[in-house]
């Protein structure tokens, strides 16, 4: 594949505005907490991948719902202004746009309540009527902040011409069967895992067990975030841990964005999948340095962190870091 095209990427999925606090623990039942900053930052899973995938350089379509109020506006002139094509925006009327409660403790760490508002109406009619964007992707990106029934008639859609379709299962809900065998990567963190397949995840040989019982299922291939850890990828041929890079971390919040937006990325461009994981731990790394969901880096910053990392041969010859 010629590395220097532009790679097509359309995303399907949620858009929110994140009202985010930091605070030095999580209150408990009943417990008011004095927190720190409060931050008005654009979010939603669907929309931080479209960000990240359209800061490394890819072009965008994003077929999303928004309501009429002023979140809605805030989400629009955000995707503008990231050059995400937005005639794919569906405005929904007596709806509010999706909102996330996001409290930050002081690791990093995130928890969210998403109330997703427009993000339920997304619905077959709005996909039917934007499949022209679906059928001329090189790669399809779903979460599941939509409806399940949205997900499946966009990947039916898309498997009429056999596109790729990166499936991140966030947050974690029963996947059909018959929808598993139609996915060819899913990227779960540990926690989803766990949703997905009942399995209590202790040791990595049970991790490598229940992505086995998904794979058997047919999808072609499992990545399981494991935060600093790295990613573990899973396929009939290959079971190996790409490691992470180690960053300062300010807020993990859009982290599992950023690493589905930078995989998706790299395989829309033609690259190996187990150097697009390589690729995509470090997109993910580079987006916890600040706070918000979508702070991910452009593919310059992206560049220039690689020229200062001692590399191995094997990612020297990686064409996507020249
Ligand atoms: O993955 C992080 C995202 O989850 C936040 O931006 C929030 O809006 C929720 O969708």
């Amino acid at each position: 594949m010629n590395h220097e095209r532009i790679p097509v990427i359309t995303v399907v999925g949620s858009s929110n505005v994140d009202l985010v606090v930091k605070t030095s623990h999580y209150p408990s039942s009943g417990e008011t907490v004095i927190g720190d900053k409060f931050f008005i930052c654009p979010g939603g899973k669907g929309a931080n991948q479209a960000v990240v995938v359209s800061r490394l350089g890819a072009k965008v379509n994003f077929i999303s719902c928004i309501g009429d109020d002023f979140f809605g506006d805030i989400i629009l002139n955000n995707l503008k202004k990231e050059k995400i094509e937005t005639k794919t925006i569906i405005r929904k009327s007596k709806v509010s746009s999706g909102i996330a409660l996001i409290i930050v403790d002081k690791k990093g760490e995130n928890s969210i309540v998403v109330s997703p508002g427009a993000n339920y109406r997304l619905n077959k009619k709005d996909i039917e009527k934007n499949k022209k964007y679906i059928l001329s992707a090189d790669v399809i990106v779903l979460q599941l902040e939509i409806p399940m029934s949205t997900v499946q008639y966009t990947i039916k859609i898309a498997k009429e011409k056999n596109i790729p379709v990166i499936l991140n299962p966030a947050p974690a809900r029963k996947i059909p069967d018959g929808l598993l065998k139609k996915i060819d990567i899913l990227t779960p963190n540990q926690n989803e895992l766990k949703r997905l397949t009942g399995k209590n995840l202790e040791s990595i040989e049970s991790v490598k067990k229940a992505s086995y019982k998904l794979i058997d299922k047919g999808i072609k291939a499992i990545i399981v975030t494991l935060g600093e850890k790295g990613a573990l990828l899973v396929t009939k041929d290959l079971f190996e841990l790409v490691p992470s890079i180690k960053v300062k971390v300010i807020d993990t919040t859009g982290a599992g964005d950023a690493f589905t937006g930078g995989l998706s990325f790299a395989l829309a461009k033609g690259i190996d999948l187990k150097k697009a994981v390589y690729f995509a731990n470090i997109v993910a790394a580079l987006s916890v340095r600040k706070i918000g969901a979508q702070s991910s880096p452009t593919i310059s910053k992206v560049k220039k962190f690689l020229k200062n990392l001692k590399l191995t041969q094997e990612e020297k010859t990686n064409k996507i870091f020249s």
